[in-house]
């Protein structure tokens, strides 16, 4: 069955600081977003991109990727095998994604959510996730061990220390990345039935009662967050281009 990918890029990126959308940043002169989509576009499996804009912004996002887009291009607009298709978010993460599943034609019955601030994920890691799919699992995900040791606090007022009150077994705990890959119908089920607060699609998937199961990820599939990240995302790249 052929692959769709989901690409949340609607977000501000507060947390890196004022300016453009975090997707149309760039990084060695390439919008993220654009990273992206090339990211996913680049494993054999993909054949749909379908890129969540930020809502005010949809115009501008195809034009930067009809920009970067291979030219001549295929019927699917120069991305090779694979077409891209750009639709509105939503006001959160959550939200975008339903809108991406939204836009799904059918005939995919497998689904990849990659984040566009995940713009450096290795293609390795996108078949991994898309295989373990084939092989059966409805929720994938890619994951590393934590470097940190992680304490459990409890709130307390600004400017307080706050009590640890538990130190989980770390070798039990993993970091979640992304593409995530999904059953379709599961992940369009988990969005329809799951209304909280979540961080991420698996977690909806778990709330459904459904085995999630995770397979190693890849440092380079960190998240751009703060504006560190962008240092060690452009080092990254530096040295991928050597
Ligand atoms: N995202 C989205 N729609 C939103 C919020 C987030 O599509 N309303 C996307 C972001 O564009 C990003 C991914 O979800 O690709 C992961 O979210 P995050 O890293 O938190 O990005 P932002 O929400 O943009 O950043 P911040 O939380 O710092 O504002
Ligand atoms: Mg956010």
């Amino acid at each position: 069955s052929p692959v769709a990918a989901v690409i949340p890029a609607a977000g501000r990126g507060v947390r890196l600081g004022p300016g453009i959308p975090k997707a149309l940043r760039t990084l060695g002169g390439t919008p993220m977003l654009v990273h992206a989509v090339r990211a996913m576009a680049a494993s054999r499996a993909v054949s749909l991109v379908v890129v969540v804009a930020p809502p005010d912004g949809t115009a501008e996002v195809k034009s930067i990727l009809d920009a970067h887009a291979l030219p001549g291009g295929s019927p699917g607009g120069g991305w090779g095998r694979t077409d891209v298709l750009v639709v509105p978010g939503g006001e959160t993460r959550q939200e975008s994604v339903r809108l991406g599943l939204d836009a799904l034609p059918p005939g995919y019955e497998i689904v990849l959510v990659h984040d566009a601030a995940r713009p450096l994920v290795p293609v390795d890691i996108v078949d991994a996730v898309v295989e373990a799919v084939r092989d059966g699992a409805v929720a994938v995900v890619p994951a590393l061990p934590l470097a940190d040791t992680v304490k459990q606090v409890e709130p307390a007022p600004a400017g307080r220390p706050e009590p640890v009150v538990a130190t989980p077994d770390r070798s039990r705990l993993r970091a979640v990345q992304t593409p995530q890959g999904f059953d379709r119908a599961t992940l369009i089920r988990a969005h329809e039935t799951i209304t909280d607060d979540v961080t991420d699609d698996a977690s909806m998937v778990e709330r459904l009662g459904e085995q999630v199961v995770a397979v190693p990820g890849h440092e380079e599939a960190f998240k751009v967050t703060r504006p560190l990240d962008l240092i060690l995302a452009e080092a990254v790249l530096a040295r991928r281009r050597l």
